[in-house]
């Protein structure tokens, strides 16, 4: 191993590289991690000691409060690979301002912009030969935080640890998916941390979605918790509706996330000269669409999946099959998404970001 001081974060470099042990072709998503990993601890108040060092696990006091009141918050963005052995970013300013936000509701102290981009961007030119180029290859950023402090008092942590862990990826959903619409669970609610990229949204969502899957749904589709009236996301997705040739997704509010796909997919799709209805949109209206023909497509929206079709839906035990359209405009949408985060084709709108 060899110790170096760049830009003040350390870097301590892997001896070996598991690389060639990796079968590129055959990945489950999010299940094989990269030869390093960034880190930089909240102590005393202070961020300090950023270091980038070979991946590995680490030791915490059993008191940790992650452990015990859940003080954890993620994100998740993509690095691509170019013809030309470039790497890029999609949009990583918008992650990193909702990480903060994140931290923010869920009492825990914001990450500086230079431990945040400089620890990613260091991180991921040393482990760049894990970016394989080509659509359909991408790297999975994971920046996280948890509270390290120990003690278990039910009060915010004093320490906090921030890390930056990559994953080779492919797609995150293999086969079609189909979807039960939410008629008691809630993923989020009014004044609670819906709007957050916090653990505990995803681990309250295993229960319910385990329950689908024994239907043989492999979604949920989360609707409001005060009438489970409107449609809020899917699974851990946002999610649009194509009824006729207008797509509708819901605004985001306290209970649904302001996705970066989300919102990149809308500017696209009016770009298209597709008309985008934001609005709640009704569970009601959804079950007539489909009852009258007019409801053409579903699709979920994020960074791990992309965009990701779904071919019925099911609400109050009835199934509703969608058509199959040769005019999708999921994937029309995801085609120029995906083109231009490989930088095959322009980036009209100025999002793609050179590491
Ligand atoms: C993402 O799309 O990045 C997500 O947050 C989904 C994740 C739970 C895999």
């Amino acid at each position: 191993m060899s110790t170096t001081q760049t830009n003040k974060i350390e870097i301590i470099k892997a001896a070996t590289s598991k690389i060639n042990e990796v079968d590129f072709e055959n990945l489950s998503f999010g299940a094989v991690f990269t030869d390093h990993l960034f880190e930089c601890d909240y102590i005393n108040g202070e961020w300090q000691k950023p270091i980038i060092k070979p991946y590995q696990p680490f030791l915490l006091d059993p008191s940790a409060k992650v452990f015990h009141y859940g003080q954890a918050i993620f994100e998740g963005m993509k690095a691509y690979k170019d013809d030309n052995n470039d790497l890029w970013l999609f949009r990583p300013e918008e992650n990193y301002k909702r990480f903060n936000t994140s931290a923010v509701r869920m009492a825990m102290p914001e990450v500086p912009e230079n431990v945040f981009m400089d620890g990613l961007n260091q991180l991921l030119q040393l482990d760049e030969a894990w970016v394989k180029k080509g659509l359909g290859n991408t790297l999975y950023i994971r920046p996280f935080m948890i509270a390290t402090g120990t003690g278990v008092v039910a009060n915010p942590s004093s320490d906090y640890k921030f890390m930056i862990i990559l994953s080779p990826a492919k797609a995150y959903y293999s086969g079609e998916v189909k979807v039960l619409i939410a008629e008691h669970f809630s993923r989020a609610a009014n004044g609670g941390i819906g709007a957050a990229k916090a653990a505990g949204n995803y681990a309250a969502q295993f229960y319910p979605t385990t329950l689908a899957n024994k239907q043989g749904f492999q979604q949920v589709i989360w609707t409001d918790d005060a009438t489970h009236t409107k449609l809020e996301e899917a699974g851990t997705m946002n999610v649009f509706f194509r009824i006729n040739d207008t797509l509708y997704t819901a605004p985001t509010s306290e209970r649904i996330l302001d996705g970066i796909t989300r919102k990149s997919l809308i500017d696209m799709a009016k770009k298209e000269g597709i008309t985008v209805d934001v609005r709640p949109v009704l569970v009601s209206e959804l079950v007539e669409a489909s009852k009258n023909g007019t409801l053409k497509e579903i699709f979920g929206a994020g960074t791990a999946a992309v965009v990701n079709p779904i071919i019925g839906f099911s609400y109050k035990e009835v199934y509703y099959e969608l058509p199959k359209v040769d005019d999708s405009m999921a994937l029309l949408l995801k085609d120029k998404l995906t083109n231009m985060q490989h930088k095959l084709t322009e980036d009209t709108f100025g999002w793609t970001v050179k590491v």
